[in-house]
């Protein structure tokens, strides 16, 4: 095979709990993670240029060794020892990047799988999924996709068994916040409304839009600095227009609401879209 193209989705939070600050100084993470339908294009294609090569649709992004296609591209033929004769990596973008859905860590990952498919097919989920814990910390669950529960930096994986049929409104303001700027925020024994992990995964196997709805979570939203404020207006707007409950996603500022009825959600995404050019609706994937 010479070509290959891939889905690279987006992900949510459903829950977001931070356990405590590490010596290495990353943090212990309690994550309940959700891929969606909203996803990038990732095309691999092999050459005989004798390097890794990337290009997008999107001009703001680096497609140098700082994009994380690339950087996931060098750890797989470094890990494997594999000669790359030369790889062309091309991005289609639509998942808003400094956005908490990944967007960047979704792309690398999907470099990950394309690049097992075509040069090595007996490499095991988990050693793809260390591969990509060297790249970024939420790379490895985008290399599994589905609904997980994240752990440690974000590497400890777990399956959820989701019945879940939703649809879900999602909402970037027109500004990024910095994770790590965000991470420096946090005072963990200072946090006061911790999500019930163990109960968003029973509501998940149930398929309980409400009981999920009722219980997102993102400890992040109790420290975002007043200037980022229009993340709460969005979510009472998304509550406004029907949402049976919203949240901020990773670090943000991206915002989204659950909806049980395709109907509403459809107002919903109709009225926000008004007021917000990046508004998306998608699904479970
Ligand atoms: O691993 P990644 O490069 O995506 O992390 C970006 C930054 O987010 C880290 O440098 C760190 O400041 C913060 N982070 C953290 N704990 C995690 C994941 C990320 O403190 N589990």
């Amino acid at each position: 095979m010479e070509k290959i193209n891939l889905s690279a989705p987006a992900k949510l939070n459903l829950t977001l709990d931070i356990l405590r600050r590490r010596e290495d100084g990353y943090h212990d993470l309690c994550m309940v993670m959700q891929s969606v339908t909203l996803a990038d294009e990732v095309t691999l294609e092999k050459n005989s240029s004798g390097t890794i090569t990337c290009e997008s649709n999107w001009q703001h992004i680096p497609c140098d060794e700082r994009n994380l296609a690339v950087k996931a591209a060098n750890a797989f033929f470094a890990y494997t020892g594999i000669t790359c004769d030369g790889i062309h990596i091309t991005l289609l973008k639509k998942v808003p990047s400094g956005a908490g859905m990944a967007g960047g860590s979704t792309d690398a990952a999907a470099v990950l799988r394309g690049l097992r498919e075509l040069y090595a097919p007996q490499l095991s989920r988990d050693e793809l999924e260390m591969i990509g814990a060297q790249v970024g910390s939420d790379v490895p669950y985008c290399v599994r996709g589905g609904t997980a529960l994240a752990q440690g930096r974000g590497e400890i994986l777990q399956d959820i068994p989701s019945t879940l049929r939703c649809y879900y409104v999602i909402c970037k303001p027109g500004f990024s916040v910095s994770t790590p700027m965000l991470f420096g925020c946090v005072k963990v024994d200072a946090l006061q409304d911790r999500p019930d992990t163990e109960g968003m995964m029973q509501a998940l196997a149930e398929g309980d839009s409400k009981k999920t709805a009722a219980l997102l979570k993102n400890v992040f939203e109790e420290v975002l600095p007043e200037e980022f404020g229009e993340v709460f207006t969005i979510k009472k707007d998304l509550l406004a227009n029907g949402a049976l409950g919203a949240a901020m996603t990773g670090s943000g500022p991206t915002v989204f609401g659950v909806f049980e009825s395709k109907e509403t959600a459809e107002k919903a995404y109709a009225a926000l879209k008004e007021r917000y050019a990046e508004t998306y609706l998608a699904e479970p994937v």
